[in-house]
């Protein structure tokens, strides 16, 4: 890990983030994705001198970057370095409702370029890609273990093309030498789809994000959440999500709408604008939803 002042992560959406929560004093939030604290950070300023934030976070480095980070808050931020499906249990040992939850998914800049975890096609670091070391498996397992049909599951999940024959090749590929790197990886992909009929780099980072999603048990953490976040929130407490890949945007749409708990407040998804992309483009692909706890049960 390098220092923390390299690594600048600029928080999506934020200035909808804030209005969408609704942040002002005197107020209680969950940031179930800390990361280096960007949303949280302005929280705790719009909503000073009161309002409070408990925030989650798994990752080893990112948490102490934060903590660091962070450290002048005091007790309105409650750092817990746990998975946010912990987060209904949590909030139950504290005995409280919160006004409103955040999830912001996907990487953080840190993680890509600072982890030496592998999840950059564009950098030849080992084949691991678990954002917390509590998970047991890593991309190199599973790309160097995992049956054919397995392989196949997690590409086709992945919406990767082709994947049924891309799992036979690295079935092949992995026999006569085992992958070792992310640019092993990335020669076989390459050598896969050559001539590339989509944009290469689109394919790396699909068959990346693929094998990602699987390590982190992304979908079942997302799943789990979005089933027991509405019963921590109060009365009008609001639930925001932002995504990066529609397999995840499906999952919190249908979740929202599904929910007889929740109140969907965006119809369509809210995304950042032209000129956000421009300054970040890490948030071209970024989609937030958000819902609201109804008064009562099913009204
Ligand atoms: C996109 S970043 C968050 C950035 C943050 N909103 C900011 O403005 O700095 C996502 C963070 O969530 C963390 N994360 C992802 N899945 C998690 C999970 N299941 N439990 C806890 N933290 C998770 C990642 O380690 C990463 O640091």
């Amino acid at each position: 890990m390098r220092e923390e002042g390299l690594y600048h992560h600029e928080p999506v959406l934020l200035e909808e983030v804030l209005y969408w929560l609704r942040v002002e004093r005197d107020k209680i939030y969950v940031d179930g994705t800390l990361g280096l604290g960007g949303h949280t950070k302005a929280i705790l300023e719009r909503g000073a001198p009161t309002t409070k934030v408990y925030a989650f976070e798994w990752n080893e480095d990112t948490l102490q970057l934060a903590r660091e980070r962070l450290k002048d808050y005091g007790d309105r931020i409650k750092i817990i370095p746990k998975n946010f499906i912990y987060i209904k249990a949590e909030m139950e040992k504290e005995g409280i409702l919160v006004d409103g939850v955040l999830l912001d998914l996907g990487l953080s800049s840190f993680l890509l370029e600072g982890s030496g975890r592998g999840f950059s096609f564009q950098k030849d670091e080992p084949l691991d890609m678990r954002m917390s070391l509590e998970l047991e498996l890593t991309a190199g397992h599973i790309l160097n273990t995992f049956s054919e049909e397995e392989l196949r599951r997690i590409l086709t999940n992945g919406e990767v093309p082709k994947a049924k024959a891309l799992a036979q090749f690295l079935v092949k590929k992995r026999k006569r030498s085992p992958f070792k790197t992310t640019f092993d990886l990335v020669s076989a992909i390459k050598e896969f789809y050559r001539p590339p009929k989509k944009k290469e780099k689109d394919l790396l980072a699909l068959v990346f994000q693929a094998l990602r999603i699987e390590v982190n048990k992304e979908l079942e953490n997302l799943k789990r959440a979005l089933k027991e976040i509405p019963d921590i929130l109060k009365p009008c407490g609001r639930f925001v999500v932002i995504t990066f890949h529609s397999l995840e945007d499906r999952l919190v749409k249908r979740a929202f709408k599904e929910d007889p708990r929740l109140l969907v407040l965006t119809k369509k998804p809210i995304v950042p604008s032209l000129e956000e992309v421009r300054r970040n483009p890490r948030a071209r692909s970024a989609k937030m939803r958000v819902a609201e706890r109804r008064e009562f049960n099913g009204r």
